[in-house]
């Protein structure tokens, strides 16, 4: 098989449920750890303005304790631009970003964010670090990320995988175009939020699709089967997707 998809596995929500109880378990580390393991590229944490899953503390530890990449999710803040340049991650993905909401509801509005984020992407950039801007599937705001200079989008799949039946074909197509702009625009193309085995396979299959981060799901499944197993599988069904499409056999 030629290039994978590349799996980033967001642990936030092994946070969430450490921090249910205030102590130390289950620690997002150890997770981190099991993924790469498990067949995990890099592993995404988000560190919200609340501190409501990640805290301060994991971030430190994920960059001297663990060996993939990793990619902080952050908000465009002054404080969130000072950490990520404190740490150095080998990405960082700006996410919007409400108190109230329960997860990142939409992308970022790049078009009206535009004169923020050129700094910010510019500052990132210039440490080192590789900025994805998480956006909509829509050609205003790829067009817009590229203005602002950043290397790679994101793809927000949320609309996607919340989709009824009836409506996820039209959502697909979506991405699909969206997919095929971040190439006619030199971006690299990443895309998560909500994907499961069932949804994550058709978004593997798109061939602009460099990397997928897939969180929730994962965290969900081990209740019932154990992470690594959640991981592994997600790994197949990624790599079987994106064989199918090209009319291979998975490695
Ligand atoms: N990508 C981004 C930018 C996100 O903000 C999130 C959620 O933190 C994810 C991917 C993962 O989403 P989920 O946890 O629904 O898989």
């Amino acid at each position: 098989m030629k290039e994978r998809v590349r799996l980033g596995v967001n642990i936030d929500h092994v946070a969430t449920i450490r921090n249910a109880r205030g102590g130390v378990h289950p620690d997002p580390v150890r997770a981190a750890k099991l993924a790469a393991k498990a067949g995990a590229d890099g592993i995404t944490a988000h560190l919200r303005e609340d501190r409501r899953h990640i805290s301060d503390a994991d971030i430190e530890r994920l960059s001297d304790e663990i060996d993939l990449p990793l990619n902080l999710e952050m908000a465009a803040t002054v404080e969130m631009l000072q950490i990520a340049l404190r740490h150095r991650p080998h990405a960082a993905c700006v996410v919007p970003e409400k108190r109230q909401e329960l997860t990142t509801e939409g992308g970022l509005d790049v078009v009206a964010e535009r004169a923020k984020l050129i700094p910010l992407v510019a500052e990132l950039s210039g440490a080192g670090i590789r900025v994805a801007l998480f956006i909509d599937p829509e050609a205003r705001q790829i067009e817009a990320a590229r203005a602002v200079g950043a290397p790679v989008v994101e793809l927000h799949t949320g609309s996607y995988c919340e989709a009824s039946a009836a409506a996820r074909a039209r959502e697909l197509a979506r991405l699909r175009r969206a997919a095929a702009l971040t190439r006619t625009l030199g971006l690299e193309c990443h895309a998560g939020h909500g994907l499961s085995f069932e949804t994550a396979g058709p978004v593997a299959a798109l061939p602009e699709v460099v990397e997928l981060n897939i969180g929730h799901f994962l965290v969900g499944e081990a209740i019932f089967g154990g992470l690594e197993s959640a991981i592994r599988r997600m790994r197949a069904v990624i790599d079987e997707a994106r064989a199918d499409s090209r009319g291979e056999r998975p490695a």
